[in-house]
């Protein structure tokens, strides 16, 4: 089932998720989360992005991976994720994200990351990601957290956007 994506504005973007636990549906909320996540063509869903305050996202890297052949094709159901590691090596990525349409800005954030979750039968993963999978991880664990990439921005940068995103929020 496609879901509705909540928008900027909504205090739901804004509130922490809860831990997932095995007795919630997995199952349903994944493949809810894909399908609305292919239907409009971003590269990750997290769950409070449609409603679900859980803590569960969905990385799906197959748009870029088209275009790009040294992008490796992911897709992955993250359920429960830590951030136990960050590299000291910054680096900046334009972000896009599908609860601030049409606002695409370059984000400061570390390269590398190393990240403890379950995959979607509850089996604990622990591993190091660089590039393109450390980027989206850390633009959708801030979504379990009720961040936005927007808050990553300079003063500056945040500044000129300020009009676009009143319009987003009076949409
Ligand atoms: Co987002």
């Amino acid at each position: 089932m496609d879901l509705k994506i909540i928008k900027y504005g909504s205090h739901i973007l804004r509130e922490k998720s809860i831990e997932v636990i095995e007795k919630d549906n997995i199952a349903l909320i994944v493949e809810n989360l894909f399908s609305t996540l292919k239907k409009e063509g971003g590269l990750g869903l997290a769950g409070p992005q449609v409603g679900i305050q859980k803590r569960i996202f969905v990385i799906d890297t197959s748009p870029l991976a088209e275009e790009d052949l040294s992008i490796p094709k992911i897709e992955k159901a993250i359920v429960n994720p830590e951030i136990v590691g960050f590299s000291k090596e910054n680096g900046y990525y334009t972000e896009g994200c599908l609860s601030i349409p049409g606002i695409y800005e370059n984000v400061l954030r570390p390269k590398n990351i190393d990240v403890r979750y379950y995959d979607i039968n509850f089996n604990l993963i622990e591993e190091s990601l660089d590039g393109i999978k450390a980027r989206i991880f850390q633009h959708e664990y801030d979504h379990l957290e009720g961040v936005l990439f927007i808050d990553r921005l300079s003063s500056m940068q945040r500044k000129l956007l300020s009009r676009k995103l009143n319009r987003i929020k009076n949409r």
